[in-house]
């Protein structure tokens, strides 16, 4: 039976402040990640190899990996940190770094001295979202994450770099609507799963996805042969229907989510689609079923408060302004 055992991946860092317009501070990034390892959030997403012209706001991501391997937060648990990487020019500024400072991460389990890095990528569903947001076709993006997967793997054979790859639109596309099939995405899951990406993370962009359609996706990739253990789901929280699609992924078997605290976020080429699915919303929804996550739910919907108003906007948690009595 599948265990009880949730983990999230927290992408506030990442996915909730890339499509910010007014610029936030490297201090405000970096006591965010704090502030999140600090409530039990062990796997952070924590920033973006990707072009600044295409995304300004993730132009500091150097510094914040500088920073979280020469003074890694404090936390409970030991931690895990994903950056994007588009391209081979994105790997390598992140290998630059990595290997300006050989002892202080592995690629292995982390040790509360030694946080975890692993690389992400990501591909799309659709042809039209695919060029809107990576300049490229899909099977163009694929020949290229075939090689940043290998040298992701090569950097260091003895401990090749873990990488996760997404796919985008899987539920909706802002351009080609609900016309998304499903076994499309069971065949760039497979291919990226052949070239060595370790997890799929399914992207609902748009948040478009709904509780049939979601099933319909997941049940279409287990006859694919993609395992659960291979996946994990990313829902942004646009039409309200988050918490619904992760009681079907659930029900399904998949133990994987992404989160955003205080539901922050949006993908620039995405217009329209709002913030994943708050980190304060999931945590309750699963305490609710007795399902362990490890995350103070306090401390994390105090976190989800301070980052909305730092980023100057209002609360987008239900269950953190209830907390909050706010
Ligand atoms: P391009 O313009 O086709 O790239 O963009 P290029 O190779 O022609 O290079 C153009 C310029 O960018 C050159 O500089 C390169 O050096 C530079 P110039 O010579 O003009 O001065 N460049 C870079 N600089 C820094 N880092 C790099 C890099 N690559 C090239 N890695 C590219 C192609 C892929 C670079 C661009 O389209 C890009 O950066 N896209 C990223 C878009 C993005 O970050 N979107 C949001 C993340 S995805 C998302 O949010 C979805 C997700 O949350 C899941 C979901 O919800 O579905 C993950
Ligand atoms: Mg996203």
């Amino acid at each position: 039976a599948p265990s009880d055992r949730v983990k999230l991946v927290e992408v506030g860092p990442r996915d909730g402040l890339q499509n910010e317009k007014g610029i936030i501070s490297l201090d405000t990034k970096l006591q965010l990640i704090d502030r999140l390892a600090k409530a039990g959030l062990n796997n952070i997403e924590a920033g973006s190899f990707v072009s600044p012209k295409w995304v300004p706001q993730m132009d500091n991501s150097s510094e914040i990996l500088t920073h979280l391997l020469t003074k890694p937060p404090s936390a409970p648990s030991p931690l895990t940190f994903s950056f994007l990487a588009p391209n081979q020019k994105g790997l390598t500024n992140a290998l630059s770094i990595l290997s300006a400072h050989p002892d202080n991460y592995t690629t292995a389990s982390p040790t509360q001295s030694k946080p975890a890095v692993e690389i992400a990528i990501f591909t799309a569903a659709t042809e039209s979202f695919s060029k809107k947001n990576t300049n490229a076709s899909i099977a163009q993006s694929l020949e290229t994450y075939r090689e940043v997967i290998q040298s992701a793997k090569d950097h260091n054979s003895s401990s090749p770099l873990r990488v996760r790859a997404y796919i985008s639109v899987v539920l909706g596309c802002p351009f080609e609507g609900y016309d998304v099939s499903p076994h499309r995405v069971a065949e760039i899951a497979t291919e990226l799963l052949e070239m060595g990406a370790d997890e799929i993370a399914l992207g609902d962009t748009t948040g478009m996805g709904t509780a049939p359609r979601t099933k319909e996706l997941l049940t279409c990739l287990r006859a694919a042969g993609v395992r659960n253990e291979d996946l994990a789901m990313h829902f942004h929280d646009t039409y309200g229907q988050a918490l619904v699609n992760i009681a079907v992924a659930l029900e399904h078997g998949v133990r994987v989510f992404d989160v955003s605290v205080g539901g922050l976020g949006g993908c620039p080429y995405s217009p329209g689609a709002t913030g994943n699915v708050a980190t304060e919303d999931v945590v309750y929804f699963l305490e609710s079923l007795g399902m362990d996550t490890g995350v103070d739910l306090d401390a994390v919907a105090d976190c989800g408060e301070w980052i909305s108003k730092e980023v100057g906007r209002s609360n987008a948690s239900t269950v953190g302004r209830a907390v909050l009595g706010a």
